[in-house]
């Protein structure tokens, strides 16, 4: 018996009623809302995968309400129906993200063989963390945020170098969660009860780091004022991270390497070696390959630290966590400001889902940070967002493409444009399908292809001449 938990919302309570009935029957989980904002707090108390929603409702009516829950749940999969749609509103509903459309009166087994296909393509969509039985200590990992598949393997990762002790290098532009990364396979080690030790070798200037790793006994150089112990002691039994690894000097990278193959120290002007059990999990933004061929870095030291190679993916190459982030940093940012941003609306999404982003999460953080403040309440639209952001989308809409200084993604702007195109043709030709075809210059077949492909799922009731 399938226990899927589904919402439905109707200011109807006869055919709220009888929809929850059957569905109850069928073995889901069933929960109800009279009204869009109903079913918003609903979904913020109850674990929800599915909506089914009609469209006409009092307060917040069924596409406003869609919207909201696309920008607040992408994950959630949304059927609408309606007695009154026509096929603008159909194509709104689509637009804002419906799965389904279905006009009244439906069957029953006509709508529960649409909320079958709905979890489906939801289950394909997320593969869920609760699918994957390797990843045992999710809370851990909680703020780590991304369900893309990149972001799944990275979590496995995690878990399986976490408690082996080996030296982690975690490679990454700028902004990707390198420390992030770093604390998280620390706090799932068995070294979690003693000291995660960060030590960021660029900004440490070359004449103390020696020092400020190893320590240093008194008067050992002027300003030694007193006995010091450096961080490498600090993180015994713990975790050292080294940070921007690759700014180390070669002369201290000799010395690093020396106390990595003799886990034993010896702190500045001291005349006995210390033993140490650190963890070392090291760290750059530089490709340390190229500094390796280049003389900068030590090959031997490289090899030493790279046992274990991460390297964590740019926000470009996981688009699809970029709702998902918007949205989780909008929550924390409300917490933190005592702020009531609602949510970004799904046009402001589309050219955020679009941006290059070559400041990574940090960058999308601290817009998050700067609009929930400045904004205070509402919805964010694309007007609240600064200049720099908005330029993808204008070099999109506008007839002559300019390329943004900080470039774009032409894949997913090719889809995006496509995208409008095709749903401007069905709404110009009131959805049928061949007119609609012979305004883009296309096979009938060819579009009901891209239509099947791009999952823009049409009731082929509402549509005429399909
Ligand atoms: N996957 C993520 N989920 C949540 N927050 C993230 C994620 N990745 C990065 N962040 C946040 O982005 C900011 C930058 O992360 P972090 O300092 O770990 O990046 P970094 O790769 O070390 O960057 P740099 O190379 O500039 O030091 C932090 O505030 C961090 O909390
Ligand atoms: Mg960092």
């Amino acid at each position: 018996m399938d226990s899927a938990r589904i919402l439905i919302a109707d200011d109807d309570k006869k055919t709220r009623d009888f929809v929850a009935a059957f569905l109850s029957y069928k073995g889901y989980q069933v929960y109800q809302a009279a009204d869009g904002q109903d079913a918003l707090e609903k979904i913020e108390l109850n674990d929800v995968q599915m909506v089914i929603t009609d469209i006409m409702m009092p307060r917040v009516n069924g596409l406003e309400f869609i919207k909201k829950l696309k920008a607040m749940r992408p994950d959630i999969v949304t059927i609408a129906y309606s007695a009154f749609a026509n096929f603008e509103m159909t194509a709104n509903l689509l637009k804002a993200g419906a799965f389904f459309y279905l006009e009244k009166p439906f069957n029953l087994e006509e709508l529960e063989t649409h909320v079958k296909r709905g979890l489906e393509h939801q289950a394909l969509q997320r593969r869920s963390f609760k699918s994957k039985p390797c990843i045992k200590n999710r809370s851990l990992l909680n703020n780590i945020i991304g369900e893309s598949d990149r972001m799944l393997s990275l979590f496995e990762m995690i878990e399986k170098v976490a408690t082996s002790d080996s030296t982690v290098l975690i490679q990454g532009e700028s902004g990707t969660g390198k420390e992030l990364v770093a604390r998280a396979i620390h706090d799932l080690s068995n070294r979690a009860t003693k000291n995660f030790v960060p030590v960021n070798c660029a900004a440490i200037p070359d004449d103390l780091l020696e020092s400020e790793l190893f320590g240093h006994v008194k008067g050992s150089f002027t300003g030694a004022v007193a006995t010091r112990i450096g961080r490498f002691e600090m993180a015994d039994r713990g975790t050292l991270f080294l940070d921007e690894i690759g700014d180390m000097k070669p002369n201290l990278q000799v010395k690093l390497l020396r106390v990595l193959q003799n886990k034993e120290l010896e702190p500045v002007g001291a005349a006995r070696t210390k033993k140490v059990d650190v963890r070392i999990i090291a760290a750059t933004n530089q490709n340390l390959e190229h500094l390796v061929a280049s003389k900068i870095f030590r090959e031997d030291l490289y090899y030493r630290l790279s046992v274990i190679p991460i390297t964590l993916p740019s926000l470009r190459e996981r688009r699809t966590d970029i709702p998902l982030l918007l949205n989780s940093f909008l929550e924390k940012f409300n917490k933190s400001k005592q702020r009531r941003v609602q949510a970004f609306d799904k046009n402001t999404l589309d050219v955020l889902c679009n941006f290059d982003w070559p400041g990574n999460v940090r960058e999308l953080e601290n817009l998050v940070e700067r609009l929930v403040i400045l904004k205070g309440s509402g919805t964010i639209t694309f007007h609240d967002l600064p200049e720099k952001y908005r330029g993808i989308k204008s070099a999109i809409k506008s007839e002559q493409l300019t390329l943004p200084d900080s470039g774009f993604c032409l894949n997913s702007a090719v889809e995006n444009f496509e995208n409008q195109l095709i749903l401007q043709a069905l709404e110009k030709t009131g959805g049928n399908k061949k007119e609609a075809a012979t305004l883009l210059n296309l096979k009938r077949t060819t579009l009901i292809e891209k239509l099947k492909k791009k999952k823009l799922v049409f009731n082929d009731a509402s549509l005429s001449g399909s």
